[in-house]
């Protein structure tokens, strides 16, 4: 059904794509983002432009954080989803502070909006980093949250959790709280695994592992993350889900899928595992399949082989951009 949504994050990963899907199904879209530069502002750029191809989109330019900017936002939406953060899980530790303002700040100033303006939905986009290492234990909502988050970007992430629903926690709104577990697939990150892992096996550069390879991911298809979306947006079920895929699977998995798919060995230097790296972390999917009716369809042979495509396509955007950033550099590197 063709909705009002506000989608904050537009730029990024996850919330291009949703966007793209609620254009394609004739909804509008009001898209906001400040474009940071936690990586590439090219990429994030490239997809603004392919939204603004679609007249029902439009776009600002803004920092949630200040809670002033949030005057020149419409006011009536059917639903906001609050996907702008700062996601990097490893930079986290080299600047807390901005995981503070644009995971904590930026939430309480989105939620505040949404109860000034009695808007009756709000969907925050969460992570299975708040759970730490699962373990052989799947990880269940309502019940695992940590009181001591493994990282800054956890820890801001569960925060702002929490701060969004004290705030709303009075109100009709109805606040349903995706976690997604290690998303990949076209237009997607570079300072993730799998982008990287494409790429310089494409390129010929050399593979950097942080550790040995073995630690293991739900790696979620981008399509199965926006279903999941799609499905919150169209139901009113409020609550917390894990939105993961059901198989676990190492980096050295990923990268023999991706050297399978281009025909190319990769060079690889292993360097020092990162620092508090989870070695594991295992959804448990039970609540998004009873109650949302979601389950992840794509498996990790098809999506890679689907990024793979992708960034063939992209070749000449994706040889312009960054894949490391400032500090990125393993002790045991010369
Ligand atoms: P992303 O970094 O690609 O997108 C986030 C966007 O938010 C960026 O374009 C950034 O410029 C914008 N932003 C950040 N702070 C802002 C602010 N103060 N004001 C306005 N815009 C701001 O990240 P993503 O991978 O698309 O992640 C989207 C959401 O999903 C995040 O909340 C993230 O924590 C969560 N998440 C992502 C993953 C994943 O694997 N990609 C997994 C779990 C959770
Ligand atoms: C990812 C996202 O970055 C977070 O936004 C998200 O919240 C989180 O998943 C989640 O699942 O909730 P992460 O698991 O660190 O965080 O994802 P990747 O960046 O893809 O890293 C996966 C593994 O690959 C980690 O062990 C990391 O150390 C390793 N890695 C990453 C490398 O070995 N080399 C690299 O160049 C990059």
């Amino acid at each position: 059904m063709s909705k009002k949504v506000l989608v904050t994050g537009c730029a990024g990963f996850i919330g291009y794509n949703f966007c793209l899907k609620m254009l394609k199904e004739g909804s509008s879209v009001y898209g906001v983002d400040n474009i940071n530069d936690a990586y590439s502002v090219l990429l994030k750029q490239s997809r603004i432009l392919n939204l603004k191809k679609h007249a029902s989109f439009s776009f600002l330019n803004l920092d949630l954080s200040v809670v002033d900017n949030l005057d020149s936002l419409e006011k009536s939406f059917d639903v906001v989803l609050h996907l702008a953060a700062r996601a990097g899980v490893r930079q986290s530790f080299i600047n807390p502070e901005i995981y503070v303002r644009d995971n904590t700040l930026a939430t309480a100033n989105i939620s505040n909006f949404v109860n000034k303006n009695s808007i009756k939905k709000l969907i925050i986009a969460s992570t299975s980093s708040v759970y730490g290492d699962s373990g052989m234990k799947k990880v269940c909502e309502d019940k695992d949250e940590l009181t001591s988050p493994p990282s800054v970007y956890a820890a801001t992430k569960i925060a702002g959790e929490n701060i969004a629903k004290t705030i709303l926690d009075d109100s009709t709104t109805i606040i349903s709280i995706p976690r997604f577990f290690t998303v990949y697939g076209p237009w997607g990150r570079p300072d993730m695994s799998i982008l990287r892992f494409i790429h310089w096996i494409q390129s010929g550069e050399t593979v950097r592992i942080y550790g040995n390879g073995e630690q293991k991911r739900a790696f979620t298809y981008i399509d199965d993350v926006v279903t999941a979306l799609g499905k919150l947006t169209d139901q009113n079920i409020p609550g917390t889900f894990n939105i993961g895929s059901d198989n676990l699977n190492t980096l050295n998995e990923v990268i023999n899928l991706i050297e399978k798919k281009l025909s190319k060995k990769a060079k690889i230097k292993y360097l020092d595992k990162a620092y508090r790296d989870v070695d594991l972390i295992m959804p448990d999917l039970d609540k998004a399949k009873n109650q949302l009716s979601w389950v992840p369809l794509t498996s990790l042979s098809e999506g890679i082989s689907n990024t793979v495509e992708w960034c063939k396509e992209k070749i000449d955007l994706l040889n312009e951009i960054d894949y490391l950033y400032d500090g990125e550099k393993s002790s045991n590197e010369n």
